[in-house]
């Protein structure tokens, strides 16, 4: 494994970049008002004291704070990426350099580095693991049992982390328990929502610069992340499609006013395609077949197995990267389709992932459900856990206060009402 200069245990593209690491996580700090007022309570009160951290998240400037954060609150924090494509060489670099935070990630890194790097987070020997997309439990559960013994909780950042790790929990298999922070409304609401929709749209322009006004949008998935990309989507003047599986969630993006219809149906139309589902393979040969010239095919859920690119291989007669993040795939009958940021999350590939404002929100559930664990941990069993609904609302609280807004609080006789079944009648 590779050192630095600073000899902190690392594998990064090059430390010489940190300077500019270092304007980019102070540029996100600004916009996370939440997450500094858990550090300096994390300041006085050094309660990850001792605490072993390996997290496999995004490696981005809003991680970084999140990792500054807790090391501030006396964590001892390792650092992987949770997606190939999606770190930020920069801020790994400074977080090495000025934090002697360990991280092992370098973007673009190929499978088996990536995995490299996940062994590299958990040879640190964690108390509690952080991931989002599940790889560490996952990881400790097939090939590093070792690591699983001195672990005393984890969480988990995404809605396919949650699936998979509710998959365990079923089975039998989940080892300690894990918070699942993706299900607290301060995080799903606003992070999938608004932070996928903006930033996803940001990724699908930054790579193609294309005109979304009058152009037909295809959204596979009418979830969190997809109701967020259709919103910003309309927004900027697109004819919206909407794909689902589910017949209520179809039936709000009907009422949403969007089109609905079956993918077979919408690849026959549409000018941009986005899936947004947490499954595999929804956008497949036969819908490859009938996809105008010039389709634009992207992903925005966690793994690249949304999209069948193998199949899309397949079918190509030749294929050539024509920008950053586009590949061009010429089909025998001389269609082009351009697959954007090899089928993996667009916005954290070609753009820069979600603004730091909301991931203020979500990291602060993340600062708190670590010093929940930590305190209350003895007291859970290895199940996945909701974020306590007291520290749910204390981020909204102060993400509201940060802001400067106020709101209305209950009377003491609107809360005897609201507490009363005999009122009203
Ligand atoms: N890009 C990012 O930064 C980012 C951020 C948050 C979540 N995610 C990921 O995005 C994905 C979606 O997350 P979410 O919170 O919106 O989940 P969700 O469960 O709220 O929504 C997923 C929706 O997809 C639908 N779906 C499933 N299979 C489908 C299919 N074959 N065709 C059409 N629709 C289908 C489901 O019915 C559901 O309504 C997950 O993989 C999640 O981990 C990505």
């Amino acid at each position: 494994m590779a050192t630095t200069p600073t000899q902190v245990a690392c594998d990064i593209k090059s430390v010489e970049l940190a300077d500019m690491g270092r304007k980019r996580i102070d540029w996100a700090n600004q916009s996370m008002k939440v997450l500094q007022i858990i550090r300096k309570e994390f300041i006085k009160n050094a309660p990850l004291k001792g605490i072993r951290i390996s997290a496999c998240l995004h490696v981005t400037a809003e991680t970084a704070n999140l990792a500054i954060a807790l090391r501030d609150g006396g964590a001892d924090v390792a650092l992987c990426a949770s997606n190939p494509l999606s770190t930020q060489d920069d801020v790994s670099a400074c977080l090495v350099r000025d934090y002697g935070i360990p991280v092992f990630a370098i973007k673009g890194e190929d499978n088996e580095t990536y995995y490299q790097h996940i062994m590299a987070a958990l040879d640190h020997k964690p108390h509690i693991t952080m991931d989002d997309g599940a790889d560490l439990v996952t990881t400790i559960l097939t090939k590093r049992q070792d690591v699983g013994e001195g672990i005393i909780g984890g969480t988990e950042e995404t809605t396919t982390g949650v699936i998979r790790l509710r998959a365990m929990a079923k089975e039998g298999v989940l080892r300690y328990p894990i918070i699942a922070v993706n299900d607290a409304m301060t995080k799903h609401l606003f992070d999938n929502r608004y932070g996928t929709g903006q930033s996803t749209i940001d990724g699908v322009i930054r790579c193609t610069n294309v005109l979304l006004a009058g152009s037909k949008f295809v959204v596979a998935g009418y979830g969190w992340c997809g109701r967020g990309l259709a919103m910003r989507a309309r927004g900027l003047g697109a004819d919206v499609i909407i794909t689902e599986v589910d017949p209520t969630r179809a039936l709000e993006a009907v009422m949403d006013g969007f089109r609905v219809m079956a993918m077979a149906e919408a690849a026959r139309l549409g000018d941009v395609f986005v899936t947004v589902t947490g499954d595999k393979n929804v956008i497949r040969g036969e819908h490859f077949e009938v996809m105008k010239d010039g389709a634009i095919v992207a992903n925005s859920g966690h793994f690249n197995v949304e999209i069948d690119i193998p199949a899309l291989d397949k079918m190509a007669s030749s294929k050539r990267t024509t920008r950053p993040f586009v590949e061009e795939y010429s089909m025998k009958d001389g269609r082009k389709i351009n697959l954007l940021g090899e089928g993996r999350l667009i916005n954290l590939a070609a753009a820069e992932g979600h603004p730091a404002s909301v991931m203020d929100m979500s990291f602060a559930d993340q600062a708190l459900s670590v010093d929940y664990l930590v305190k209350n941990h003895k007291s859970l069993e290895k199940k996945v856990y909701a974020v306590p609904e007291d520290l749910d609302k204390r981020v909204a609280k102060l993400k509201l206060e940060s802001m400067g807004i106020k709101i209305d609080r209950l009377t003491p006789e609107q809360e005897e009402y609201l507490a009363s079944w005999s009122e009203g009648t």
